[in-house]
């Protein structure tokens, strides 16, 4: 944790651990340490990144106010899996923000990320370390995989616990719009603060709308639908199977993932982006997938299914 403390001060671009997926760290207030996530990513500079900070009163540093809403989910979910997206102070670099007047902010959950935050007398920006449109890591080896050679040091926390990106929330009229499904469920976000509005079609760049519409894609075809189904329909290709708690007995050259076998949906979200890697790196043609129960994390699971298919 120290190694990476000091990477961090030095400018450096690094993985980090945390509770929803890995991230591709870097001072965000530094503008070279940005640009150089930018360019490890591959991302486009109209993407803007999410900063991460050790506590609520560090996180004022850089907004401009919390609106009541954004207080209450705040003091409820931090540390966790929940992103705010808040007014920001000047001296946020609109590089980070890529133009916008509004930063995406939250405090992790990881103890060693949470230690080395705290250590550390800046905020950190972090993207999920996958190279830019890609599946998530949840694991250092899924980083190190792909961002290895890019990159000086990842930080290995172990595999993460939630497995899925944080839960994106925005204010307007003071009233909590969701823009990213993510680790928290909307049951509990809703018994927080009432009934919250989705608009899940968030381009950050309004000027580029759908441009990230295969985001969170694995590299093979992937089919969502009723398993047994596809599985008749494609009976002559070699497909991987990743189903929720159901055995599908796969046929001969066809591999199959469960996600749970006691069905439940947070052990599922967890190993939902490794099933994906695993089905990329494996030799089957095709990957066929089901929809999951649209309550809990399945909502986010289908969320991301769906982006994956399209
Ligand atoms: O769980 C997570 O949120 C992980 C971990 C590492 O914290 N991070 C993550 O970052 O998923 P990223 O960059 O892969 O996804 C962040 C999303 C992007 O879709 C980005 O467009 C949006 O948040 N975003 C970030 N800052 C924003 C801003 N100022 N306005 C609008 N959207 C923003
Ligand atoms: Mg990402």
């Amino acid at each position: 944790m120290l190694e990476a403390v000091k990477y961090l001060q030095q400018g450096e671009v690094i993985g980090i651990p945390t509770e929803t997926v890995y991230g591709l760290a870097g001072n965000a207030l530094n503008e070279h340490a940005i640009l150089r996530i930018f360019e490890v990513k591959n991302r486009p500079k109209f993407d803007p990144l999410i900063v991460h900070v050790a506590n609520l009163d560090q996180a004022r540093d850089f907004v401009v106010a919390f609106p009541s809403n954004a207080l209450q989910l705040a003091n409820q979910f931090w540390p966790g899996p929940l992103t705010l997206l808040l007014d920001k102070k000047p001296i946020v670099p609109d590089l980070l923000t890529a133009g916008s007047q509004r930063v995406a902010i939250r405090i992790p959950n990881h103890p060693l990320t949470l230690q080395m935050l705290k250590q550390l007398e800046f905020p950190v920006a972090a993207p999920s370390a996958n190279p830019f449109g890609y599946v998530s890591p949840t694991t250092a080896q899924h980083v190190e995989d792909q961002l290895g050679d890019k990159i000086p040091f990842i930080l290995d926390g172990g595999p993460c616990a939630v497995g899925l990106e944080s839960t994106i929330i925005g204010f307007e009229a003071e009233k909590p719009i969701i823009y990213r499904l993510g680790g928290i469920r909307l049951e509990d976000l809703e018994s927080s603060v009432g009934r919250v509005k989705l608009n899940l079609n968030l381009s950050s760049n309004p000027l580029a709308p759908g441009m990230l519409k295969t985001h969170y894609a694995p590299l093979k075809k992937i089919m969502v639908g009723k398993i047994a189904d596809l599985m008749t329909k494609y009976q002559h290709k070699k497909i991987g199977i990743i189903s929720f708690t159901e055995d599908y007995k796969p046929l001969n050259g066809s591999t199959q993932i469960i996600l749970s076998k006691r069905g439940d949906l947070n052990e599922a979200a967890k190993n939902l982006f490794g099933a994906l890697r695993v089905m990329d790196q494996s030799d089957v043609d095709l990957i066929i997938t089901q929809r999951f129960p649209e309550e809990g994390l399945g909502k986010a699971i289908n969320d991301r299914l769906h982006r994956a298919s399209s």
